[in-house]
């Protein structure tokens, strides 16, 4: 167990530093660790320029400081107790944002019950595994689609070519969003979660009016096909999201919660599953043992190495919750309304009081309790079944058609202060080329 390695003193992390997210993955995981273990909820200043919110900070409500929260047990009590600790109160981003902000990027995930149980209602049905039983036929045509398109190549850049592709394509097919705009959609999705990233926010560019761009056109795109779905309803989850509460107008979404919601459901699920995938073909060529024990039975261990993959990589690097009154109790300690807790899933992900031997990656690990998708609670993804699938089939796919795929290069990892997502911009990959089917 690796509990017995004390590697730093904690009063040297400082997590709102952007130095301290660009230090290699295990230097992270050491500095957690040694948090997990010393001070399990220390508190922390709020970034200069939260890259998250990408604000002028005079525009900003008071940065109070947060509370970093990195073990297991008190991320999963406080998930599951939405009274005490809620996501609608400024944001779930370190920093608190202008309403107007929060509403455009926010929608449900930095909302409460009721209203966040209603709206989360309206599409929850299409993301059953039942319901998504009908769309495992596009996935694995699209996956196989975006292979013919790599596999000749012999070389390629895993994000661009292999692991972007398949969620943007899924979750925009699932919109009815047309293909001719897939290139809007993936730039601005990279653009809002890009954490401050130099390559999305040149410096001497304004950030708030690029983030602010990104989110208006999406908007356009969105209203466009809006205004065609009421015209033209068809399957997809425009018009279930237009349609929705026609009955009863209390269920109706008002215009800025279409709209928002509309551009959470693309951006979520864009970088998510785009980062657990990157994140599995890196370890999969770290530890070779493993990746032999994944593709001699790729049906067999494919259901656990997803899981592992996930805990892993943790591609959600937190979310944020605010105490709703005085007197909250995490861990044995009291805190008072207001007071943020910030949930630092990866380091949940690496508690050795769940987790035995957390730091290996073994593709067979079951029990795997993780909370790379959240701890159980309102909030628990709503794509989660669809990432699953989207996973399963790419990898599967990929290893049958490019098996001595490996990472020919360490990955190129976004760059930003407390990054919502463990993002990996680019990670050079080499295979034996073969044809298109
Ligand atoms: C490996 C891929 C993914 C990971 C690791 C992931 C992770 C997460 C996490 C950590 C949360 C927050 C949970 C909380 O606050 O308690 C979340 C929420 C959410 N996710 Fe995912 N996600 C993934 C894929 C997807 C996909 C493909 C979609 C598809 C649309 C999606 C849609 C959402 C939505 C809509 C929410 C908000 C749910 C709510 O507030 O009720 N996610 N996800």
């Amino acid at each position: 167990m690796s509990d017995t390695i004390i590697p730093m003193s904690v009063d040297d992390i400082n997590l709102s530093d952007p130095r301290f997210w660009a230090r290699p993955l295990h230097e992270r995981d050491d500095a957690f660790r040694a948090l997990r273990q010393q001070r399990p909820l220390a508190f922390f200043d709020e970034p200069e320029v939260p890259s998250d919110s990408l604000m002028d900070p005079a525009d900003l409500p008071p940065a109070r400081g947060y509370y970093a929260v990195t073990r297991y047990a008190d991320i999963a009590e406080i998930s599951k107790n939405p009274a005490d600790f809620c996501s609608g109160e400024g944001s779930v981003s370190v920093r608190d944002m202008p309403p107007e902000i929060a509403e455009l990027f926010g929608s449900m995930i930095a909302m409460d019950d009721p209203r966040h149980a209603r709206i989360r209602g309206i599409v929850s049905r299409r993301f059953t595994p039942k319901a998504l039983e009908r769309l495992l036929d596009s996935v694995d045509e699209t996956a196989q689609e975006i292979l013919d398109k790599a596999a000749p190549k012999g070389e390629v850049d895993f994000v661009e070519d292999i692991a972007a592709p398949l969620p943007l394509l899924i979750i925009c097919d699932m919109m009815g969003i047309p293909r001719s705009a897939y290139p809007e959609v993936l730039h601005n999705s990279n653009v809002i979660l890009s954490a401050g990233d130099p390559e999305y926010f040149p410096p001497g560019e304004n950030p708030q009016e690029i983030l602010i761009g990104a989110g208006m056109s999406l908007l356009g795109l969105m209203n466009e096909l809006a205004e065609d779905r009421r015209k033209n309803p068809k399957d997809d989850l425009t018009t279930a999201l237009i349609h929705a509460g026609e009955e009863g107008d209390d269920d109706r979404l008002t215009p800025q919660e279409l709209s928002s919601f509309f551009i959470l459901l693309v951006v979520a699920g864009n970088e998510t599953t785009r980062t657990a995938l990157t994140h599995g073909m890196y370890q999969l060529t770290r530890n070779p043992d493993q990746r032999e024990i994944l593709t001699r039975d790729l049906e067999g261990v494919l259901p656990t190495a997803v899981e592992e993959i996930v805990r892993y990589a943790s591609p959600v690097t937190y979310m944020r919750r605010t105490a709703t009154r005085d007197g909250v109790q995490v861990g044995g300690e009291t805190f008072q309304k207001g007071d943020k807790f910030v949930l630092f899933y990866g380091s949940g992900n690496r508690d050795e009081e769940v987790f035995e031997d957390p730091d290996r990656f073994d593709v067979r690990r079951d029990p795997n309790p993780h909370i790379g998708f959240g701890a159980p609670g309102p909030h628990f993804c709503l794509g989660a079944h669809l990432a699953r699938r989207e996973m399963t089939v790419m990898l599967r796919r990929m290893f049958e058609r490019i098996p001595d795929i490996e990472a020919t290069a360490e990955p190129e990892r976004l760059f930003g202060a407390l990054p919502l997502v463990n993002g990996i911009k680019r990670l050079p990959v080499r295979f034996t080329p073969t044809p298109a089917r």
